[in-house]
């Protein structure tokens, strides 16, 4: 099974690329930019990895990123999470960024985006991975701050495709932001949103019927509600699963109790994808393998979700055959 995952084509869905920063990128980042770390060293950063909830790992993120200040950190950043997936078989990559975790420090957007992005060309140039980038916009803040923020990504509709939803899920519904993701769906963004990670069953569906979303991140707890269940099924809704991250944030017990069985046979389009690498512990192949070995998965199962992912991009539909 191993071999089989790690020889097979792979797309990624759902993956914040400020979760990919490995500690040692961390520490020699910080080191140039002068900045201290609050971690004696790269192991005492690592056991601090411990989570038991959505917020406690949110915390350290928001610290981690804190040492990204230049354009050529966010290259470095992210040609590092592209040259591991280029290992890892990854042919596709839509991946998300964070802007107001770095505007907020006063680092300017086009700085963020630009670095970013120009990794991104470097990779598709080079590696002959294809991208997609996503803003998301932190649902912890309010909405007058995700509107002004969503602006400032259409001066960038040259690289960015979409707008997503991401940080504390609990008491900050979608519906705070209705108005901010209408607004981007208007402008040609694709829509996708966190919800029912940590978030109620009534989030999907506010995810659903307010924000429109293309794909839903997570989702988890819509298979409490068999109504909503249905629903997604019926639409061909994609489902961007994070299995090690599930298992990181208590989402789940324990890797055997991941629903990812019910989900395929419940119908839904379900897709695996890392998250947050660097600190939940795996890239794709990882998240593969470690799942399918937990719930027994058998080879069809892996393939039936590796092709969810390529039919769930938001490539073209002629770029989508390619990869088909
Ligand atoms: N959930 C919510 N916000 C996030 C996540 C996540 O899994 N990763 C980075 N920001
Ligand atoms: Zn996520």
């Amino acid at each position: 099974m191993q071999t089989f995952i790690e020889n097979m084509p792979k797309a990624e869905l759902h993956l914040h690329i400020e979760g990919t920063f490995e500690p040692e990128l961390m520490f020699e980042i910080a080191q140039r930019n002068g900045i201290e770390l609050p971690f004696a060293d790269v192991e005492a950063l690592r056991k601090a990895y411990d989570f038991r909830r959505l917020q406690d790992f949110l915390d350290i993120y928001y610290q981690g990123m804190n040492v990204l200040r230049e354009e050529q950190d966010y290259y470095d950043l992210t040609w590092a999470y592209i040259t591991k997936i280029h290992s890892e078989n990854v042919l596709h990559t839509e991946i998300f960024f964070d802007p107001q975790g770095h505007t907020a420090r006063d680092v300017p957007f086009e700085t963020a985006v630009n670095g970013i992005h120009r990794a991104l060309v470097d990779g598709k140039e080079k590696l002959g991975i294809s991208f997609g980038l996503i803003m998301c916009i932190l649902r912890h803040l309010d909405a007058d701050d995700a509107m002004a923020t969503l602006e400032q990504g259409f001066l960038h509709k040259d690289k960015i495709i979409g707008l997503g939803l991401d940080s504390s899920e609990l008491g900050h519904p979608p519906e705070k932001f209705t108005d901010v993701f209408v607004r981007a769906k208007a402008e040609g963004f694709v829509i996708v949103a966190h919800a029912g990670e940590e978030g109620p069953p009534e989030y999907v569906y506010q995810a659903l019927d307010l924000l429109k979303v293309d794909r839903i991140d997570h989702g988890n707890r819509a298979l409490e509600d068999d109504a909503l269940t249905q629903r997604i099924a019926d639409e061909g809704m994609a489902l961007t699963v994070c299995p090690l991250s599930n298992l990181k944030l208590c989402v789940v017990e324990d890797l055997a109790a991941h629903p990812i069985k019910e989900m395929l046979h419940a119908g839904l389009k379900a897709t695996i994808n890392s998250d947050d690498p660097a600190y939940f512990g795996g890239y794709m192949n990882a998240n593969f393998l470690q799942l399918a070995e937990a719930v027994d998965l058998s080879k069809a199962d892996v393939i039936t979700l590796a092709r969810n992912g390529f039919e769930s991009t938001f490539l073209p539909d002629a770029d989508k055959q390619v990869l088909l």
